[in-house]
């Protein structure tokens, strides 16, 4: 059986090596630059992860049970794009455009009742300064449709607006980006996978950013450490935003803050959670085989959610300087037997403005979370 794979970069290639392990043919689709998966896969075809009509072409002469991706959104809209001509497994055209938009998305959260906070969109060349009256700084400025940080900004007076705008226009692919108004809280993001409009929710991963000013991840850990009675509440949130997104089928990565006044949904994509989360961390920490499960849905078989499985604590850490480089050296000599999976990049070290320019990173194991955040040294910043 036949299974096309959109995206071979190093955390597509678990989900390569799943589905060879499950049984399938893999048909990898990906630009040759960086596919490192590539080497795994059955069949790879050397095609950018946007070229929608070419792989479509391809795909109807693999004939395919279904179509995957990791955690990318751009893949995630060519998978849409495939699936709706093949009549395979999937979600909506009108899911992605809310799920891959932050603009689009907002607007289906506000128009369910589900909170958000103040936000306005802003093309090139609009009238800013007089749109942002009734709003309280700080605020967040970021592009409509980008992941990975990328030109996102915190501003905190009016005088920083122009020149996060640009930034943010600039990184921006419909050139619009979005003005929000700060949340506080402690954050963290839903691991979910959803069957034909039935949401589970896997795991709860506590989030951490380098703060201020671009807030890009620094490290996850896995599970969260919340009150049962909070993990209800956050669940109940996010299967309501995942209704009013249209989110129907698979994986599902969901982005919160919570603070005194409640939970705030920053965005949600549907598909797995990057930064090794799906792939890696939700295995760990809960015993559940989450890959495998994305597979299955998008092949359209039920996914069974073992009760009562019980995993570690994982948590992620990802390389920025040389006090990361010394951290893991420090854990390589001290802590060898905790420490799960180590990823280097060669690269020379500078700031670091958006995840993809992170070094690397390293996936630490333990009985207590409080001793994955002990051992990765995990401080909140907001
Ligand atoms: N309205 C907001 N209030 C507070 N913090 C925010 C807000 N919007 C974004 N952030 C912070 O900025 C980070 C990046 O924003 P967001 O997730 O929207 O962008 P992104 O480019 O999709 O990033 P990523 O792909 O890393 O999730 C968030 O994880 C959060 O820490
Ligand atoms: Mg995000």
């Amino acid at each position: 059986m036949h299974l096309v794979i959109i995206g071979a970069g190093e955390f597509q290639k678990p989900i390569i090596e799943k589905a060879n392990e499950m049984g399938y043919e893999t048909h990898v689709f990906a630009w040759e630059s960086g596919a490192t998966g590539k080497s795994v896969a059955h069949h790879f075809y050397p095609i950018s992860v946007t070229e929608k009509e070419l792989i479509l072409e391809a795909c109807k002469k693999i004939k395919p049970i279904g179509i995957v991706t990791g955690a990318s959104d751009l893949t995630n809209i060519t998978v849409q794009f495939i699936a709706e001509r093949l009549g395979l497994i999937g979600n909506s055209r009108s899911c992605i455009e809310k799920t891959t938009n932050k603009f689009i998305m907002r607007n289906a959260l506000r128009k369910a009742g589900i909170r958000t906070p103040e936000y306005i969109c802003v093309s090139q060349g609009d009238e800013i300064e007089g749109k942002l009256k009734s709003f309280k700084f700080p605020l967040i400025i970021k592009p409509t449709d980008r992941s990975g940080s990328r030109g996102v900004c915190r501003v905190n007076s009016i005088s920083d607006v122009e020149k996060a705008v640009q930034i943010a226009l600039l990184h921006s692919f419909e050139k619009r980006i979005i003005i929000e108004d700060f949340i506080e809280g402690n954050e963290y993001s839903c691991e979910t996978i959803s069957y034909r409009g039935k949401h589970h929710l896997l795991a709860v991963t506590e989030k951490y950013t380098t703060g201020f000013p671009n807030y890009i991840e620094t490290g996850h850990i896995q599970p969260a450490g919340l009150s049962f009675e909070l993990e209800h509440r956050i669940k109940e949130t996010v299967f309501s935003a995942l209704d009013a997104l249209e989110v129907e089928n698979g994986a599902a990565h969901t982005e919160l803050k919570v603070n005194g006044e409640g939970i705030m949904i920053i965005e949600s994509g549907s598909r797995m959670g990057g930064d090794c989360i799906g792939t890696h961390l939700v295995p760990l920490s809960t015993g559940i085989d989450y890959t495998k499960l994305v597979i299955n849905v998008a092949c359209g078989i039920e996914p069974v959610i073992p009760e009562n499985m019980k995993g570690k604590s994982a948590g992620i850490r990802f390389i920025f300087d040389k006090n990361d480089y010394d951290r893991l050296a420090l854990i390589k000599r001290e802590f060898p037997h905790r420490l799960g999976y180590v990823y280097e990049t060669e690269e020379t070290i500078r700031k670091i403005t958006e995840s993809g320019e992170r070094k690397g990173f390293y996936i630490v194991i333990d009985r207590e979370r409080m001793d994955v955040a002990k051992i990765l040294a995990m401080e909140q910043r907001d």
